[in-house]
């Protein structure tokens, strides 16, 4: 089974990042962590600030893997593209968040990809992505 995560901006500063709310845990060794845990998933990992990357790898990765786990991080909240891409692929779509949205300003209320994707994990740490990872087996 082939898996990718895909974040979007700032999540590359995980661990440096306002921890009180997106933890100590950098997300490189979370990874590693969660790729020992599901030895048996091929894992894909990529991270850009760049809405026009996320939309193009969504393209290269939404017709042959088998699952895709998306935090589009700010984007979540504004990108009507990426929610478009989200539309346009085969491949079923985890949308995921560190912290819990709802809890937070108004404006990370709403989501470009929530009504494209199979499901949403909100608000469970880095927790959130394994418990993506699950939903696929
Ligand atoms: C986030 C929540 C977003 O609102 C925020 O812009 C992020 C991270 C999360 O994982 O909790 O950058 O997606």
């Amino acid at each position: 089974m082939k898996i990718i995560i895909i974040n979007g901006p700032n999540l590359n500063l995980l661990g440096k990042r306002e921890p009180e709310i997106y933890g100590y845990d950098s997300f490189d060794l979370y990874y590693k962590n969660l790729q020992n845990k599901f030895p048996s998933i091929h894992f894909t990992y990529f991270q850009s600030n760049i809405e026009g990357e996320l939309i193009d790898k969504l393209h290269e990765v939404g017709f042959t893997y088998d699952g895709i786990i998306l935090n589009a991080a700010a984007y979540t909240h504004t990108s009507v593209g990426i929610g478009d891409a989200v539309k346009a692929i085969e491949t079923p779509v985890i949308e995921v968040h560190i912290s819990n949205v709802y809890a937070r300003e108004d404006y990370r209320h709403h989501s470009y990809i929530a009504a494209n994707a199979k499901g949403v994990i909100t608000g469970l740490g880095l927790k959130s992505y394994d418990l993506a990872v699950e939903s696929f087996l």
